[in-house]
Order: structure tokens, then C-alpha cells, then sequence
């Protein structure tokens, strides 16, 4: 396990994928009824953007950094506000520390709801235990994502989201994202599940989408954002697969999504899709 957030908190994967992690959170919080939030690969929780790992790589600057200055249009920054409160954008602190999706999960759930949170790196489970301090809440452990997707999975609440955003080290990722997407969601097909994924191997990306096709899963809304062409150098786009998402969320994406991308745009190529892979 040699991979580390540090290096990547707040870049523009992290904005792309916590913008629209708010707005599912938000659209869940608006019925009364309780909820529960499963995070399998957690991460450290809260991150120094200061600090020399962050530093070497500036993908901090390219990413939340851009969003601290910018003006959106009304109508955008409307739909961003929830996600930049929870990731504190407009602190005192917004050019320190910035928050993986647990600590902004943590922030946009409500008294009654449940937080679920994974990491498997013991470190970092550490420092995610710290991040979110003592929270009735929230259960933070140190234990394999893919192991909670199936212990935890369909919860007693039986609303709610599921975040699966793996590192993709191991050569498997995308079968392994796949089989379990799909094993999950025959167990529990009214909730919501987010997966990220970088796009780098775009052939592996094509596999990953078609065979969730091929599991059969139903209603499974696809939405990218490259900052430049991908390629399989230094990460140049990441996507999201929801399955069962809000019914707001692709009006919603196809608002946010030009802004971001032309926000953080890095050359040629910069792009946003909004695809569905599967309906009803
Ligand atoms: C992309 S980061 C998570 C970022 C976090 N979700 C966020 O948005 O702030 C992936 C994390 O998964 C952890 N990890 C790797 N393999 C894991 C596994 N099998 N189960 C749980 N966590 C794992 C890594 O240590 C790393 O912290």
C-alpha cells in the first residue's frame, strides 16, 4: 500500500468528486428520514495542503486552490455552496487544511444519520480516527473496504450512499471496483453508490463501464472530467459511475460540470461528459 492522499488532497479529482458527493448528501438530507453513509476507502480524513508532500506535487494549487479565488455564476455557486462549506473553502483555513469525504461527509449529515468510514492503511486510519474526533455518529474503522461493502451492505437504515474511491495500485482495480459494484447492489438495489475512477487506461475504463452493463445494473448515471486529454502519464481525468442517483443529480451535474472544467483546465482536450450507462 504505497499510495498516499497527501500527494493528492483538493486536486481536481477531489473537487470533481466532492462537489457532486455534496449535492447526492444534500439531496439524501432533504426527507426527515435517517441515513446512513458508507465510505470503504476513507483516507486520512484531513490534509495539510502545507505540508512537503503536498507541496512537491501543487495539485493542491490546480484544484481547491482555483475554486478559493473563482466567481461563479450564481446558479453554479448555488449548487457548489454545500460542498464549499463542507470542504471549507471559505475558512480561514481554505489554503492550510482541506478535508477528504469523510470529514465532509461528516459535515453535511445531519443528528440522525450514520457514518461508516474504512481505511485500511493503519496510519491513516489513525489520523482519520483524529479527523473526525468523537462523533456519536460516526464508526471509523481500520478494515478493508471490500470486506465492509459486503458486511455492511444493505444497512438497517436501508437509505443512503455508499463512496467507493479506491487508489487503483493494483493492476485488478477495475474488475475487482466491478464485481463488487455489482455484488453490492443485488443486495441492495435502492441505494445510491458512487465509485470513482481515474481515467488513464481509457481501454480498462470501457471494460469497467460495460461489464456493470453487463451485470445488469439499472440506473447508472456516468459523469467525467478530464482537465486535458488523458493518457497514462500524471492523471489528466477521473470519472464517477452513481448508481440510483438522485433524480436532480444530471441536471445538476450538466450545470457544475462546465464550470469546473473550465476552471481547472490544464490544455487541450479539457472535457465534461454526463452519460447514462443504463435506465430504468
Ligand atoms: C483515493 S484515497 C481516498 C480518498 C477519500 N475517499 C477522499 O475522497 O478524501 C484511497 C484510500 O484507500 C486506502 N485503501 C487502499 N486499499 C484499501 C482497502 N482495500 N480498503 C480500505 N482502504 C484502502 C488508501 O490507504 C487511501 O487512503
Amino acid at each position: 500500500m504505497n499510495y498516499r492522499h497527501v500527494y493528492h488532497a483538493g486536486n481536481f479529482a477531489d473537487v470533481f468528486k466532492h462537489a457532486l458527493l455534496a449535492r447526492v448528501l444534500v439531496y439524501l438530507a432533504r426527507k426527515d428520514a435517517l441515513l446512513r453513509y458508507l465510505d470503504t476507502h476513507a483516507g486520512a480524513g484531513m490534509y495539510r495542503v502545507t505540508a512537503d508532500e503536498a507541496r512537491r506535487t501543487g495539485e493542491w494549487r490546480g484544484g481547491a486552490g482555483l475554486l478559493i479565488d473563482a466567481a461563479p455564476p450564481d446558479a453554479v455557486r448555488d449548487l457548489l455552496s454545500p460542498y464549499i462549506k463542507a470542504a471549507g473553502l471559505a475558512s480561514a483555513d481554505a489554503r492550510a487544511l482541506y478535508p477528504g469525504s469523510p470529514v465532509q461527509a461528516q459535515r453535511l449529515l445531519r443528528a440522525q444519520d450514520r457514518l461508516v468510514l474504512c481505511e485500511l492503511h493503519e496510519a491513516d486510519a489513525k489520523s482519520l480516527g483524529k479527523a473526525i474526533g468523537r462523533d456519536r455518529r460516526v464508526k471509523a474503522l481500520n478494515m478493508d473496504g471490500y470486506m465492509a461493502l459486503n458486511a455492511f451492505v444493505p444497512p438497517p437504515e436501508r437509505r443512503g450512499l455508499v463512496l467507493v474511491d479506491p487508489p487503483f495500485e493494483e493492476p485488478d482495480e477495475f474488475p475487482r471496483l466491478s464485481t463488487a459494484l455489482a455484488g453490492a447492489w443485488a443486495k441492495w438495489r435502492t441505494g445510491t453508490f458512487m465509485a470513482w475512477y481515474p481515467r488513464k487506461d481509457l481501454p480498462a475504463v470501457g471494460a469497467f463501464k460495460a461489464s456493470l452493463v453487463r451485470d445488469g445494473l439499472r440506473r447508472v448515471l456516468c459523469l467525467e472530467l478530464d482537465v486535458e486529454a488523458p493518457s497514462e502519464g500524471p492523471l489528466a481525468g477521473s470519472g464517477l459511475v452513481v448508481i440510483n442517483p438522485p433524480h436532480v443529480l444530471e441536471e445538476e451535474a450538466r450545470a457544475i460540470l462546465p464550470f469546473l472544467t473550465a476552471l481547472m483546465a490544464r490544455g487541450r482536450g479539457a472535457a465534461w461528459r454526463v452519460d447514462w450507462l443504463a435506465g430504468e
